[in-house]
């Protein structure tokens, strides 16, 4: 029927006219879920994403609104694609869009509806992975843009946005190439948007920090002997020493949670997450032999507000002591510190004029903003903040369970309409803003 339309007044209008239709038509709801749809169509799931496929279309979306395109590989095969709106005045700090283009498997069997398939069901709700994970952001940042241009809208800051690859895998060869590489440095980056994690309540959930991962291997020695045998200083009683105590401060940082007194990201978490020892025989384990070597491995998570030298002193002395012949290394050790010094977090208060921007942006068309969080995982932000960069953790995503990783992620299409006008908002208080303290000597060259 559209179609029809269309075409009679293709035959009868001046060509104005039909540029208003195709116009509204680009904007109208359905059109704008049926590109989300779309996107999430793209079989982006680790550890083979469809990144060239995903390249496409972004470039499509872009060019169908003149925004200038790059496609950049770090590595190859792993395009990373940067779109740039130029400002009126571009020698001022620059704003970037940040969003991953991959997203994690899914379990076929395990969702009602197919995890590429992006069904709407009756109550307008979208299953996907990737539509709360982040393919939901990217292109909610997409529809901002094309809105914001359509309606005049002139940037005095410049806007870029790039799409990453491999998020989900640690993100080397994307954000945490390209915030290091002169690629970044040119585009005088200001403040950086990326990621943020679903809110069951009507309050949106921003984050400006998060915790570094310390992925901690202990590895015992100790006198091998009979399994009937009790004697002292084996390495199974040299390793079970130090779980318990490492037990016991989990226990003590999870207390503090579940009375209230601290969020998720603002304490130091530490899960077991591996078990090694024994002595395999053919088909098991020898039964009556106590092993001379134990190890284990715990995934151990610091807010940037923590003090590593004493978690560092805690492990050398009581989880991994030398006088029970113990030894330990980290798989991973993320600093809490940026390339300054600064510990690893983003301002919320008036010393940081993007937060207050971001606070007043989202409260004029109606959303709710909930107390700043750290982000108990990690996310990409953490490249640009260790770059020294101002960056949080968003998305609009408000009255929804988090599915992130989970089966049946889906997002609401109400929700995802108004995630739009939330970054509508954001995006022009923040390509409109001229700082007083900072930009006046690039205002004075003009
Ligand atoms: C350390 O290991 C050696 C054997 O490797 C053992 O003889 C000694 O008793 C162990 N000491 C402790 C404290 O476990
Ligand atoms: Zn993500």
């Amino acid at each position: 029927m559209k179609f029809g339309i269309r075409n009679t007044l293709h035959l009868c209008l001046p060509s104005l006219l039909i540029l208003i239709v195709l116009s509204t038509e680009a904007s109208d709801p359905s059109s704008i879920i049926a590109r989300f749809q779309q996107y999430l169509q793209i079989n982006t799931a680790q550890p083979n994403p469809e990144y060239k496929q995903a390249a496409e279309f972004i470039i499509s979306q872009a060019k169908s609104f003149s925004l200038e395109s790059h496609t950049i590989e770090f590595v190859n095969g792993k395009p990373l694609i940067l779109l740039k709106w130029l400002g009126t005045n571009p020698a001022l700090p620059s704003i970037l869009l940040n969003s991953h283009t991959d997203v994690v498997p899914a379990e076929h069997q395990k969702w009602t509806h197919h995890p590429f398939g992006a069904h709407m069901d009756d109550n307008g709700n979208i299953y996907a992975r990737g539509s709360q994970d982040m393919k939901c952001v990217g292109m909610q940042y997409l529809e901002a843009i094309r809105r914001l241009k359509a309606s005049g809208f002139q940037p005095l800051r410049s806007i870029h946005l790039s799409f990453v690859p491999d998020e989900e895998i640690g993100g080397n060869a994307g954000a945490g190439t390209f915030s290091q590489s002169e690629v970044f440095n040119i585009l005088n980056v200001g403040i950086v948007l990326d990621e943020g994690l679903p809110s069951p309540s009507e309050n949106y959930r921003p984050f400006y920090a998060e915790r570094s991962p310390w992925w901690l291997v202990i590895r015992t020695t100790g006198a091998p002997g009979h399994g009937a045998k009790l004697y002292d200083n084996t390495a199974m009683e040299n390793l079970l020493k130090s779980i318990e105590t490492i037990r016991r401060f989990r226990a003590s940082q999870f207390d503090l949670v579940k009375a209230g007194l601290r969020a998720d990201g603002e304490v130091v978490s530490v899960n077991m997450v591996f078990l090694k020892a024994g002595t395999p025989s053919p088909t098991d384990f020898v039964m009556n032999l106590q092993p001379s070597e134990a190890e284990a491995g715990f995934d151990i998570r610091v807010p940037p507000n923590a003090d590593p030298g004493s978690l560092e002193r805690r492990i050398a002395e009581e989880w991994a002591p030398t006088s029970r012949n113990m030894t330990f290394s980290f798989k991973q050790k993320e600093p809490l510190h940026d390339k300054f010094g600064k510990p690893f977090l983003t301002a919320t208060d008036r010393s940081n004029p993007w937060w207050t921007l971001l606070e007043d942006a989202v409260r004029k068309p109606g959303g709710k903003l909930g107390k700043p969080e750290i982000f108990p995982a990690s996310t990409d932000a953490c490249y640009f903040r260790e770059q020294g960069i101002a960056a949080i953790g968003f998305s609009p995503i408000a009255n929804t369970p988090n599915l992130l990783h989970d089966h049946n992620e889906f997002l609401n299409q109400d929700e995802y309409l108004k995630g739009i006008e939330i970054y509508e908002s954001i995006i022009k208080a923040f390509a409109s803003f001229v700082d007083p303290e900072r930009d006046r000597s690039s205002t004075d060259e003009l």
